[in-house]
């Protein structure tokens, strides 16, 4: 079975176990402040199990994508050494959602794995939950009983809490686990040893191939549990083991999903990948590894550019592009690949994967110009890294250190992201090693600094008891009626603390709210919750696992009370502007540049929008200037803005745009400017009909990253504000320029006019400057051999003032001039000092001039035979001069 049909046979399995069918959520998670990226197949069903949405389906299936490589699941360092950990897998998963559990879940798992997949049942070995004294909980006896109908008891393992109970991060729904391992030794190995030992213990040929969670508590921010008032079950199968154990290979990367990948990797090395020969020979494990190593992070690189992620400094983008730098480096190190090569395995990864993740081809020009753009500024900051690293080498031996300071090694790999073994092995070369304990503590000290900027310390959730079942839906799913009210009646049903950076502030839950929360870009309201007793200020909205959370400083005194919960509506109609214009620019982008233009990103608040989107080169003043027009004209035609909801299948029909990389529903909401022009799905808010808008100006255009541009804008009163300020600084050079009838004419001839005194006054100035030049030799002293001067003069040009120095010193021979100057009533001291003088006698102009600065409050520097210096004591010249007299 090839993997896309092992794929599509889990699928339909589970459907013909009345599963609804859904496609995978995008692996970068939007909308929850706890989770980067998605992590396992249910975390994008997070916001059912903890009970803030009601269950649609109660059966579920699906292929996820996840990325462990941060937080509670990560599994980074392991990838590439082993051969069956990545960082990007496909979770298949089945779901109860309150519905089956335990028995149907186990027998189903044993049905497809060996009546469908038909893997041989003595290979298989089970894990059921043992239980946990500190934890209050039972060994998993509903498990165990189904198991034993079809296994024999010596292949059903007790597991412990660590490997038997899952948790979905530090607080929420989590249970006792059942594991299904499968052991892919040779029979003459397993006659030997039996498998049973070697489950849960690391053997690269007996592995977890699915595990079974069966959710039954919710693990409080106290660190107890609770039972949850329904039980469900969460599955994930890992898709790449699954298809290795059915293709009869030893590791993932013999199966089909990576072995394209390999050979593009081979072919660009010229190295070959010989699993086979990694325990003789050292020199080819690293190889092998450094190879699985790219083919993994491939993967997981080009899915999340192809999501919308790109590389960048922070949050989840920095965590992409430490990953792409950990495969470019194994290349550099390992495979000799010494120019960007990942971007150019895009296509095999395209080829392989685009049926089933069609992104990957319709993104593929984008995800190799990121790519490759990203790899010519890691080799750059390599090159730098190398050098600073044998400067530094050559220091430390010149030093007769044997060992290099922790605290280089650390700013190598902080300032160049320059990797530690690297240097090390560097440092090899010249005999020296690093001081691996000093760096650990720079590396843990700088960890803890940003742990406890992000940390985020959240209570549990309070509820308030006179308003709980008010309205049973309302207690779950709050009423969001902002679409067309800004203001309601509403009770708070649940609050709690949060500490964050220090700082103590508070969420609440309402049972109705017209708060839009933070998403698509478009900033959370701010507003006001009031009755006649107090008032409190809603500082932001967002929305975490559904829910929709107001933000405050402060708790209501009486929590129980009745408020008006009322939206800042000036803030929010500015806002609505803006998103509504940057629908309208979207299309019109897509109208002037072409349809490749694809939203990559956008903030829309009531200041202005920003909008990010692919496009290869930069936009001409000609284009910007359609764009503009046609906004503008469509802000005119005052068009009405409707908003439907309708099924997703109806509003692909409409041709409606969808952005990439989104979560979306079922239903979904539908935002149309005139249906030939504007149809986007969306759920912010908009305005009624265009004209609202007023104006729309766009106020600056440029790169943010390979294939991506970013264009900013503002509209309505901001653009209004922009129009008067521009017309009152031309009111001002008006009358600046004694009201010309033409401001251009009149500004160009004074440009002109200047530059005809720029010329006179040069020359005026040379003239000065040879009469000084005179004035000079006349004030020769003979000191020995040295014609010495000091002189003072005002003069203010401080160019001709060096000019004639230079001339002196060609013409006085064993020059030592001293010249104190006022340039444009500004003190500069000039000591110019002839070769000859500077080798024989060692004077130094820059030493004389940092000394003679002090009089003037000032300071400058130079060379040994020219120094400058500048200050802020005119007054001080003088004294400078006397000072200069005695040096000789
Ligand atoms: N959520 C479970 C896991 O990720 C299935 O292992």
């Amino acid at each position: 079975m090839d993997s896309n049909k092992v794929r599509q046979t889990f699928l339909d399995f589970f459907k013909s176990k009345g599963h609804h069918i859904v496609p995978s959520a995008p692996m970068v998670v939007k909308g929850d402040p706890t989770l980067m990226f998605n992590n396992s197949g249910m975390a994008p069903f997070k916001d059912i199990f903890l009970g803030n949405s009601p269950i649609k389906y109660p059966r579920i299936a699906d292929t996820q994508k996840c990325l462990r490589v941060s937080g509670k699941h990560n599994d980074l360092e392991e990838v590439g050494v082993d051969t069956y950990h990545h960082t990007m897998f496909e979770m298949l998963g089945n779901w109860s959602f309150g519905d089956y559990f335990k028995k149907d879940a186990i027998s189903w798992a044993w049905e497809l794995l060996t009546e469908v997949y038909k893997i041989d049942k003595d290979r298989l070995y089970v894990t059921v939950f043992e239980g946990s004294k500190e934890e209050g909980l039972a060994f998993d006896q509903e498990a165990y009983d189904t198991w034993k109908q079809f296994v024999n008891a010596d292949r059903i393992l007790n597991g412990n809490k660590k490997d038997n109970f899952w948790e979905m991060g530090d607080m929420g729904p989590c249970g006792p686990c059942s594991e299904i391992h499968y052991d892919g030794r040779s029979d003459v190995e397993r006659s030997k040893i039996t498998g049973a030992s070697l489950v849960n213990n690391d053997d690269p040929q007996v592995i977890e191939i699915w595990n079974n969670v069966f959710m039954e508590f919710e693990r409080k921010a106290d660190g107890s549990l609770i039972k949850l008032p329904k039980q469900h079950v969460d599955t994930g199968m890992g898709f790449e083991r699954l298809v290795r154990v059915l293709q009869g290979k030893q590791s993932n990367y013999d199966s089909d999903v990576f072995t394209p990948l390999i050979h593009k990797i081979e072919e660009l090395s010229g190295l070959r990948y010989k699993p086979e020969e990694e325990d003789k020979h050292k020199k080819q494990l690293l190889i092998n590894i450094a190879m699985r190593v790219i083919a993994d992070h491939i993967r997981t690189i080009s899915f999340s550019i192809a999501d919308g992620q790109l590389p960048g400094n922070t949050g989840a983008g920095y965590v992409i592009r430490r990953i792409l730098r950990r495969a470019i480096r194994y290349g550099y190190q390992t495979l000799n690949l010494k120019e960007p090569f990942m971007y150019r395995i895009v296509p095999t990864l395209a080829h392989q994967m685009g049926t089933a993740f069609p992104e990957l081809h319709s993104q593929k020009i984008l995800i190799e110009k990121v790519i490759k753009e990203e790899e010519i500024s890691f080799y750059k900051t390599l090159d730098v890294g190398l050098k600073r690293i044998d400067q530094v080498c050559i220091d430390t031996t010149a030093a007769n250190k044997q060992v290099i300071d922790g605290k280089i090694v650390f700013e190598l790999y902080d300032t160049f992201g320059f990797p530690v073994d690297l240097t090390s092995l560097i440092a090899r070369g010249y005999n020296l090693s690093i001081d691996e304990k000093e760096f650990d503590h720079y590396l843990n000290e700088q960890k803890n600094r940003s742990r406890a900027a992000t940390t985020i310390d959240t209570d549990d959730w309070m509820y308030v008891e006179e308003n709980r079942g008010l309205t049973e839906s309302q207690e779950k799913e709050t009423e969001f009626i902002g679409y067309s009210d800004l203001e309601c009646e509403a009770v708070i049903i649940r609050y709690r603390k949060v500490k964050a950076k220090n700082k103590e502030h508070y969420h609440l839950v309402l049972n109705k709210t017209p708060f839009y929360s933070e998403s698509g870009g478009q900033v959370g309201d701010t507003g006001v919750l009031a009755n006649v007793n107090e008032s409190v200020f809603i500082t932001d909205t967002k929305k975490e696992n559904g829910v929709i959370i107001h933000y405050c400083d402060k708790l209501p005194i009486k929590l129980n009370a009745t408020f008006n919960a009322k939206v800042n509506t000036e803030k929010r109609l500015y806002t609505s502007n803006n998103h509504s214009a940057t629908h309208l620019l979207h299309a019109a982008l897509r109208n002037v540049l072409g349809t490749h233009v694809e939203q990559k990103g956008s903030l829309v608040n009531d200041e202005h929008l920003r909008f990010d989107f692919s496009h290869f080169s930069k936009i001409s003043d000609e284009e910007i200037n359609q764009i503009e027009k046609m906004v503008n004209t469509k802000i005119r035609e005052n068009i009405t803005c409707k908003t439907e909801l309708m099924p997703i299948e109806d509003a692909k029909k409409t041709g409606a745009m969808a952005l990439f990389g989104e979560k979306y529903g079922d239903v979904v909401r539908v935002v149309t400017i005139d249906k030939n022009y504007s149809v986007e799905l969306c759920g912010g808010t908009h305005v009624s009909a265009t004209g609202q808008i007023g104006y729309f100006k766009l106020t600056s255009e440029g790169a943010v990253a390979a294939g991506i541009r970013r264009i900013e804008a503002i509209t309505s009163i901001k653009a209004e504000e922009f129009f008067d300020n521009q017309t009152k600084l031309i009111e001002e050079i008006k009358v600046l320029l004694k009201n010309p009838r033409d401001i251009s004419k009149g500004l160009t001839s004074l440009i002109e006019e200047n530059n005809t005194l720029q010329k006179s006054l040069q020359s005026l100035y040379k003239e000065k400057a040879a009469g000084i030049k005179k004035d000079l030799i006349a004030k020769i002293e003979k000191k020995g051999d040295v014609n010495f001067i000091t002189h003072f003069i005002q003069f203010d040009s401080g160019e001709e003032i060096k000019n004639l120095l230079f001339e002196l010193r060609n013409e006085v021979p064993n020059l030592f001039c001293v010249l104190a100057a006022e340039v444009n009533g500004k003190p500069s001291i000039s000591v110019i000092i002839n070769d000859t003088l500077v080798k024989e006698k060692g004077f130094n102009a820059g030493n004389i001039v940092r000394d003679l600065a002090k009089e003037i409050n000032g300071g400058g520097g130079g060379q040994p035979f020219y120094a400058q210096a500048g200050g802020s004591k005119p007054e001080g010249l003088k004294s400078a001069l006397d000072k200069a007299a005695n040096l000789i």
